[in-house]
């Protein structure tokens, strides 16, 4: 079996409906997943993945029956994937609490703060979003949980798709340029009722239910490097991972319009500190990392990184696995490019670096097919 031959999960089932929930910038495919986590670990094992963004290691996980452990640094990462494997189980609660924060708009909430707010969105819907930033407490109620991760979904997309006006749906747009681009068109945003949107994008998320979830997911919000020390349950016999890229991209700016809906700052900080553009702190990260997977995994575990294909990410993401794991063998691939349409809504044309899976196997075991080893072969030269 290959990645690229999995049945993938059909849209009608339980699985296929909560599999995809969450565009999350730089997300990797839930078919690479399946492949991975089925071929290199058995029912009941554990799976880690330490940058676990919107939890497709960790769901996929559960769907097979292991049990997996995952780190996210990012809460709107972190809420997609907490929800994604243990949404709030009864449909009706979900839309009492979208009413109750309908219902609990203030004086102010439909007035925009700033041009951006007046351009992305109705004042009904602005309203809605105020009174969810300031009701719902997401980090501790499931239910609350569950609706604020359903309006970041619905939060910006394209016309008709969503709560806004024109946008992308992964990636944050820059402020500036997208109300000059809205200004060019005269396009104001349009009226959208947020309760019942939210409502029916709801009942459609639950009709098919839940897939029997057979294995448990465990998932801590903050850096990987305390959440694998505070890790004390059964070693991983599997990673299943992908970093943060050098110099690519923050999470944050790429986000920030979903981080200000759960109670960030009204408009993106630019912070070089969220780039991983510092190749020290970079190599710093990958290595203890990677040194704290060592010591939560069986000595026989498989590691899967799917990482950048430029040089300093590649190598230093292949240089720590040859030390972390001395005795295992190390194989790569080119990895296909993601999808065309995260970028181009708004004429972003540019190429887009590819990717590479690096695979460090125990003797004995095979890799995938289409992987050679990075030894003896060009990958990352
Ligand atoms: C390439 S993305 C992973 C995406 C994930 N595979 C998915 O499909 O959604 C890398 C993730 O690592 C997270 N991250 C970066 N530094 C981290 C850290 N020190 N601890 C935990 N997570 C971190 C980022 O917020 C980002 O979500």
């Amino acid at each position: 079996m290959f990645d690229g031959e999995v049945d993938t999960w059909r849209i009608g089932t339980p699985e296929g409906r909560w599999a995809g929930f969450g565009p999350y910038y730089a997300m990797f495919p839930v078919n690479f997943a399946r492949y991975i986590i089925s071929e290199y670990s058995n029912l009941g094992e554990t799976v880690i993945d330490p940058f676990c963004g919107r939890g497709t290691t960790n769901y996929v996980s559960q769907v097979l029956g292991r049990n997996s452990y995952g780190c996210e640094l990012n809460p709107v990462g972190w809420l997609y994937a907490k929800t994604k494997v243990s949404p709030a189980r009864q449909l009706g609660r979900v839309l009492r609490r979208i009413d109750e924060v309908s219902a609990s708009q203030t004086g102010g909430d439909r007035d925009p703060v700033n041009e951006f707010q007046d351009w992305a969105w109705c004042p009904e819907v602005l309203g809605f979003i105020n009174s969810a930033r300031r009701n719902l407490d997401w980090r501790t109620s499931v239910v609350d949980r569950t609706v604020a991760s359903l309006m970041l979904v619905y939060l910006h997309a394209k016309l008709g798709g969503g709560l806004s006006n024109q946008m992308r749906q992964s990636k944050s747009m820059a402020p500036d340029y997208a109300v000059r681009w809205w200004k060019e068109r005269k396009m104001r945003p349009p009226f959208v009722d947020p309760s019942k949107f939210l409502k029916s994008r709801a009942e459609w998320r639950y009709a098919k239910g839940f897939s029997a979830a057979h294995g448990r997911s465990r998932l801590y919000f903050g850096d990987a490097r305390v959440g694998l020390e505070r890790y004390n349950c059964e070693l991983a016999s599997l990673i299943l991972t992908s970093p943060p890229y050098l110099g690519i991209t923050n999470y944050q700016y790429d986000n920030w319009i979903r981080l200000w809906a759960l109670g960030g700052p009204e408009l993106p900080e630019w912070n070089q500190k969220y780039r991983y553009a510092n190749k020290e702190t970079y190599d710093a990260l990958i290595n203890d990392v990677f040194g704290a997977l060592a010591l939560k995994s069986r000595a026989d575990a498989v590691i899967v990184v799917r990482t950048d294909a430029r040089k300093f990410t590649l190598e230093t993401t292949a240089y720590s696995m040859d030390r972390v794991w001395p005795h295992h063998q190390l194989f790569g691939r080119k990895s296909k490019a993601s999808k065309p349409t995260q970028t181009s809504l708004f004429g972003d044309k540019s190429e887009k670096p590819g990717e590479i899976d690096l695979i460090a196997i125990p003797q004995g075991k095979e890799p995938p097919r289409g992987f050679i080893d990075v030894a003896t072969c060009a990958v990352i030269s």
